[in-house]
């Protein structure tokens, strides 16, 4: 083992006993006090994870955590009508954190206990933003190039609260500055309770492949607490190519789950040693329906157009005829969308596109350089 490495013995048996019988283990996970039930867990996504998705991917079975999207400290503190529509949830809304940003200190700490003083039960920071926005104020993936401010931040807010905080990351700033394995090392020393890793650096955005080895690296540098592997898993086979790959104790899906919502479902039914679950027609129309209803009982109206970035992910998943899909990403009343749903209902299946509309390429930047 190399000098300074401070892989404790239990995990390094747990690590090679593992490898050895290429079993992962689906037993719930704890993070702090918190017990949580499935190892896979809902990554948070901007403009996606609202309370309405979240509710109708736990329906589905097997989602472990869910983490709200990202929300401005300051703004929560001021109760801004954004950052409460953010953070609304629900009794069955549940097990959930709350991921925050700032790269202010003293905000971090006063919406954590903010957060806290309003019953929720765990709270996450962002610190794998590569936003230029949110990088300038020092806050996202800005903290990971501080690792001495990275740790007073995480120590501030760890001691401000006593439900457990986690951090969500990427590997480092760019290649040259992988500091996800020092800083994970840094933040078990001062409390941290589990750490998501994203597989990428800052530098490469969206782009490029999942770095395990790099995921490996931030797994074997902490003693004892969970280290989340994020990034590009797409089908239950890929969350557990993580695991084994990676070591990683609980794995978390962020586009995979609105190209596939039943893919929790299926890694449970998997854990169990059952036939993965196979939505039927019924099923995909019912989901559509579903989705939009809960979404109408947050934003109402609004939902006609929160709900139409979802469709080009959902088409090809749910069987929707490119037509009614191309309509869907234009409806302007629920009427409307009843109507559309009625046609996708009777046309099912209708469909030539095999790519999902979402993940085709499309022209990108200044327009004379397409
Ligand atoms: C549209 C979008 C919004 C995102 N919003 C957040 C966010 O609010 N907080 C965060 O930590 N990561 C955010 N991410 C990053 C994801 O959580 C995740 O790390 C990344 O998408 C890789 O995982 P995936 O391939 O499973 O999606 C976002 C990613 C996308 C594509």
């Amino acid at each position: 083992m190399r000098a300074g490495s401070h892989i404790s013995l239990q995990k390094l048996v747990s690590l090679v006993s593992l490898a050895a019988s290429s079993e992962t283990d689906e037993s719930p996970i704890d993070i702090g006090n918190r017990r949580i039930p499935s190892r896979y867990f809902l990554a948070p996504l901007a403009g996606y994870t609202h309370l309405a998705f979240r509710r109708v991917i736990r329906e589905l079975g097997g989602l472990g955590l869910a983490t709200t999207d990202l929300v401005l400290a300051s703004q929560l503190v001021a109760k801004s009508r954004k950052s409460q529509q953010l953070v609304a949830t629900c009794e069955s809304d549940q097990p959930l954190s709350v991921q925050i940003f700032s790269g202010i200190t003293a905000e971090l700490v006063k919406a954590a206990k903010w957060l806290e003083d309003r019953g929720y039960q765990g709270i996450d920071i962002n610190m794998g933003c590569p936003m230029a926005k949110i990088n300038s104020s020092g806050g996202g993936a800005r903290l990971m190039c501080d690792v001495d401010g990275a740790c007073t931040a995480v120590s501030q807010v760890v001691e401000a609260v006593s439900v457990p905080v986690t951090v969500k990351m990427r590997l480092g700033w760019d290649r040259d500055h992988l500091t996800a394995p020092a800083l994970a090392r840094e933040f078990e020393q001062c409390g941290l309770k589990a750490i998501t890793i994203h597989g990428r650096t800052r530098q490469q955005g969206f782009h490029g492949s999942v770095d395990l080895d790099g995921i490996r690296k931030t797994v074997e540098a902490v003693q004892s607490i969970p280290i989340v592997g994020n990034g590009d898993v797409r089908t239950p086979e890929d969350a557990i190519a993580m695991r084994q790959q990676t070591g990683c104790a609980a794995v978390a899906i962020g586009r995979g789950a609105i190209l596939d919502p039943w893919i929790f479902r299926k890694l449970a039914d998997q854990a169990r040693g059952l036939e993965p679950f196979e939505p039927s027609r019924n099923d995909q129309i019912e989901f559509l329906k579903r989705h939009f209803t809960l979404m109408c009982e947050q934003h109402e109206d609004y939902s006609c157009i929160l709900f139409r970035k979802f469709v080009g992910w959902y088409g090809q998943r749910l069987g929707i005829p490119e037509d009614l899909e191309d309509r869907l990403r234009r409806f302007e009343s629920i009427e409307e969308f009843n109507e559309i749903v009625e046609q996708v209902a009777e046309r099912h299946g209708e469909r030539v596109a095999t790519v999902p509309t979402a993940l085709l390429k499309v022209p990108n930047g200044p327009v004379e350089r397409w």
